[in-house]
Formats: structure tokens, C-alpha cells, sequence
């Protein structure tokens, strides 16, 4: 596959600039946006993310030094260097180079071959947006070291499993799965039905006469070692109760019949109840219903604003906004993380220009917004660009 986008020039200039000579391999990893099933991937449940046109360019060559070198396009060309020798430490300067890092050593842990390289990262994905700007670059990066160094061929899958480690593990953040998988294996046209128990997804066709539309609420999220975590921490101590592995062995019953309370009983009926609204998502979108679809995307925002309480005021009233502009003919909910960032929408191309002005009146108030509307594209691909040296 190729790797087409006016990003790619920027990159390539970057890396001639600063390293003068031309990459050998670019890498497009994309963000993703989440139709339905939030914090249920930890869970061992289910989600059903794209991938989406924003997206993120690494420009990667061999340098034959022990260090990687990156510049940053996106934060006004900010240059982090770090040596390749074990073990590689976190920035205290620049923490975005933590993504890196991260990767970096998972590599390492996992003994797949690296070296000194000099990188160049650029992104149309806005940060703080919850659309997974950082497991693209995770994703992009761990794509870009395995073209650079490997012999054999490193499934996408396993890419997104060392991303999510490199998440997990060295940045401090105990995501899931579904964002690097989402940016790994993103199918254009399609959302990912993801069982997060087992890794294994299904493609469900997204319908020709409808769109998405993200918008962002202007508020920024930051997830690292604070609600994100701790919400995750409540599902386990719900668990303990339950006296089971995962919420995705609960049923809706075993929960009204528990000894469960408090935030517990709601943390948990949420991620049971996400799961049912998945799975029945999934097979609305296989059969082209897109209304029924919007029903349960209402209904989920609903679960994630009193039950799992990550939403913010804002949020809150974007989604009601979408909600009353699209009416029956599609649905509106928070997407990702939560506290801050996007929202999603369903709903036909046909009214789709009657909504953007909507939120852009009440919304934005007639300023500008992020407004991003298209269709599922597809996940990570790489190309070579020029020969080693
Ligand atoms: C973040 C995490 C994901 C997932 C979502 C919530 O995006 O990275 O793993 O848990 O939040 O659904």
C-alpha cells in the first residue's frame, strides 16, 4: 500500500532539513474514531472503532549512531534525541517523546532488531481530541522501526499489541486495545467489531448513504495516570464483587442481583449495558440500519453521562444539539476516553450540510470548530522511499 497525503511532503522536507539526505520509509497511521462500546476494551469487551482520515506522517532512515533522533513538525519542529542502549528512560523535557521511547524499548523487551535512527513525525489529528493522536504515533513508529530493521514481516495486529505496551507500560496510561488496533487494521468503509477478549475482529460494512461527522468540543482531555485509570480501577473492584475475571462474564442480571453499590453497581451496568449496545450496533450496521444504529449511539451517551460520569458540561451539550438536528434518522454520543474531546455522529449524507451549520450557529456560535466528516478509511500502511545508504 502506499502512503498518499499532503503530510508526507512536509516530512520529507523536515528530514532533508534537518538530517539532509531523504528518508528511506514512510509510514501513514491514522487516528480513529469509536461508534459505540467505551471502556469496554479493557473490560474484555466489545468496541466498534474505524480509522479515520486524520492521521499521522513518520519519515524514518538509519543514521549509524546509537541514538533516535526526532523532530516534531507539529510542535514547531521541538528536536528530542535518545540512546539506543538499554534500558531507555522516560523525558523528564519533553514528554511527548515518551511515545517513542515507549516503543523503543518494547522492541527491545521483546528482542526485535532496532538501531540509531533519525525520524520525523507530522499530524493532522488534533491532540487532546480523543481521537488517538498518540496511538497513531505509536502505532506509525512501531511500523516505521519494523519496515526499517526486520526481515520478516510484523503483523499489524502484534504492532498494536507492542503500541498498547509501550502505552501501558512506559507512558503510564492502561489503555486497551482498541485504539492501536483501530489505527493498525482500520478497513476503508468499515468499523471494526472487536471482541477485546480474544483480539479477533469482524468487518462491518458502513452503509453508502451515510456519514460520520466528528466534532471536537474545544475541550482538551488528558487521560495519563487520572480518571482514565481510576475508572479502570473501579471496573476491577466491581469485579472483586462480582467474583469474576471480567464485567464481560456479568450479565445485566447478575448485576441487579449483586451486593454491588455506589459507583461500582454504575461503572459496571454501564460496561454491561455498552457491551449488549455494541454487539446489537454491530448487527444494525450489517444490515444498513442506520437509525437503529443512532438509537443506541444516543443511548450509550446516555450509560457514559450518568453511569460512567465522563463527560463533561460541554460534551453534553454538543451531543444535544447533533441529537435534535438529526432527530430520528441517526444518533450522537461522546467518543473515546472521555472527559473532553469529540463527539460522533451518524446520519445521512443528505441533511449532513443542515447539521454542520447547526453546530457551527449553536455550538461555535459562529466561530471556528473542528468539524471532521467522511467515512471509515483504512489503517496503517508504509512505502519505501528512497534506497539505504
Ligand atoms: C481511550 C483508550 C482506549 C479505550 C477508550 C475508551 O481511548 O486508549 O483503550 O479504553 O479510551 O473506550
Amino acid at each position: 500500500m502506499t502512503v498518499k497525503s499532503p503530510l508526507t511532503e512536509t516530512a520529507i522536507s523536515a528530514y532533508r532539513q534537518y538530517f539532509e539526505k531523504s528518508p528511506e520509509f514512510l509510514v501513514r497511521a491514522p487516528g480513529r474514531v469509536n461508534l459505540i462500546g467505551e471502556h469496554t476494551d479493557y473490560n474484555n469487551g466489545f468496541v466498534l472503532p474505524c480509522a479515520i482520515s486524520a492521521h499521522t506522517i513518520i519519515a524514518i532512515g538509519r543514521n549509524n549512531r546509537d541514538v533516535v533522533d526526532i523532530v516534531a513538525c507539529d510542535l514547531e519542529d521541538a528536536r528530542e534525541a535518545f540512546p539506543t542502549k538499554i534500558p531507555v528512560t522516560r523525558s523528564a523535557s519533553n514528554p511527548w517523546s515518551d511515545y517513542f521511547r515507549g516503543v523503543f524499548s518494547e522492541f527491545q523487551s521483546e528482542k526485535l532488531p532496532t538501531g540509531g535512527v533519525n525520524v520525523v513525525v507530522a499530524s493532522s489529528i488534533p491532540h487532546g481530541a480523543g481521537l488517538s493522536s498518540s496511538a497513531a504515533l505509536e502505532v506509525g513508529f512501531a511500523a516505521a522501526l519494523a519496515e526499517t530493521f526486520s526481515d520478516q514481516n510484523i503483523a499489524h495486529s502484534r504492532l498494536a499489541r507492542i503500541a498498547q505496551r509501550a502505552e501501558n507500560d512506559f507512558v503510564g496510561l492502561q489503555c486497551g486495545i482498541m485504539d492501536q488496533l483501530a489505527s493498525a487494521c482500520g478497513i476503508e468503509n468499515h468499523a471494526l467489531l472487536i471482541d477485546c477478549m480474544t483480539n479477533a475482529f469482524e468487518r462491518k460494512r458502513f452503509p453508502d448513504n451515510v456519514s460520520l461527522m466528528i466534532v471536537h468540543s474545544g475541550v482538551k482531555h488528558t487521560h495519563v495516570g487520572g480518571e482514565y485509570n481510576q475508572r479502570r480501577k473501579q471496573c476491577e473492584q466491581a469485579c472483586a464483587i462480582l467474583e469474576v475475571d471480567s464485567l464481560r462474564q456479568a450479565s445485566m442480571c447478575d448485576i441487579e442481583n449483586s451486593k454491588l453499590s455506589g459507583d461500582a453497581l454504575k461503572r459496571a451496568r454501564h460496561v454491561v449495558s455498552e457491551n449488549q449496545r455494541t454487539l446489537e450496533a454491530a448487527d444494525a450496521l450489517e444490515r444498513g440500519e442506520h437509525k437503529r444504529l443512532g438509537e443506541l449511539m444516543n443511548a450509550s451517551h446516555v450509560s457514559m453521562r450518568d453511569d460512567f460520569e465522563i463527560t463533561t458540561p460541554e460534551i453534553d451539550e454538543l451531543v444535544s444539539i447533533l441529537q435534535a438536528e438529526i432527530g430520528q434518522e441517526g444518533g450522537a454520543r461522546m467518543t473515546g476516553g472521555g472527559f473532553g474531546g469529540c463527539v460522533v455522529a451518524i446520519l445521512p449524507n443528505a441533511i449532513s450540510t443542515r447539521v454542520r451549520s447547526a453546530v457551527i450557529r449553536d455550538y461555535f456560535k459562529g466561530q471556528h470548530g473542528i468539524i471532521l466528516e467522511g467515512k471509515p478509511e483504512a489503517g496503517l500502511s508504509v512505502t519505501q522511499y528512497s534506497s539505504p545508504l
